[in-house]
């Protein structure tokens, strides 16, 4: 029912050229892959070259972040409406980065997801813990407020809105969580939209998992009756690992 959707977040790496042959790698290799969406998170500056390559392709464009205001005087922001301008359909939003090396707090990561999805976009909203946290047992807890403080006053439309559960001490470092940790938190997720919206929102929500996938890891992630999908970053930036994963994301459950 819930359609697995791999994106590939490139986070702030690649040049012009590298971005352009990366998309249509992508692009390329995808094409014989059936019943998986696949998105890429280029950089901005390189989101209309990149539009380019994917013509005719069924890659969907994103971008990494986006500013909470519709227009005006942001100096070195970017709005949604420059992003669905550029061509994109989703903007990742939250993500760990964002909220930990740049300062980005719940309420702003609100209003965030409110201006983006006002505007027309599709948005992956990222939440997770970090390794002192899940230590101390907060793990529920910390994606529970995270949750419910970047979604306040949002109906959750599960066309519209992807969530992205990357354990902050998995990103990056090789160390990816094992399929039993990460169905748990999903598991968790899935509950807490129930309780938060209905029954049929939370069956129908997309849960992407993140953090150090790659393409060893990947399908026993994807065989977790509650990991819908991928939020990868390092593997992303070949072609090769990126389209090995969407296959390993190919539909097996029933
Ligand atoms: P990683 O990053 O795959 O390089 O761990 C994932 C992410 O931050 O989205």
């Amino acid at each position: 029912m819930r359609t697995p959707f791999v994106v590939g977040n490139w986070k702030m790496n690649l040049d012009r050229a590298g971005s352009e042959a990366l998309a249509r790698g992508v692009a390329a290799k995808s094409a014989g892959i059936k019943g998986v969406n696949v998105g890429i998170c280029p950089p901005f500056p390189y989101l209309l070259t990149v539009h380019a390559q994917l013509a005719g392709s069924s890659v969907q464009l994103g971008v990494q972040n986006l500013y909470c205001e519709a227009k005006g005087a942001f100096t070195g922001e970017v709005s949604p409406a420059m992003a669905l301008d550029c061509g994109c359909t989703w903007a990742i939003l939250g993500h760990s980065e964002r909220r930990l090396v740049i300062g980005e707090n719940d309420a702003l990561i609100n209003k965030k997801v409110k201006t983006a999805l006002a505007a027309g976009l599709k948005v992956i909203l990222c939440i997770g813990e970090t390794l002192e946290q899940r230590q101390a047992n907060k793990t529920e807890a910390v994606v529970e407020a995270q949750l419910t403080g970047s979604l306040e006053g949002i109906t959750a439309d599960p066309a519209k809105l992807v969530l992205a559960y990357e354990p902050v001490w998995a990103i990056g470092t090789g160390v990816v969580a094992t399929p039993d940790q990460a169905e748990a938190v999903h598991l968790f997720i899935r509950k807490w939209l129930s309780k938060r919206y209905s029954a049929a929102i939370s069956e129908q929500m997309i849960i992407q998992y993140g953090g150090s996938v790659n393409p060893g890891n990947a399908a026993t992630l994807m065989a977790q009756p509650n990991v819908d999908g991928l939020l990868v970053g390092g593997a992303s930036l070949k072609a090769d690992d990126f389209a090995a994963i969407v296959a390993s994301a190919q539909p097996v459950k029933t």
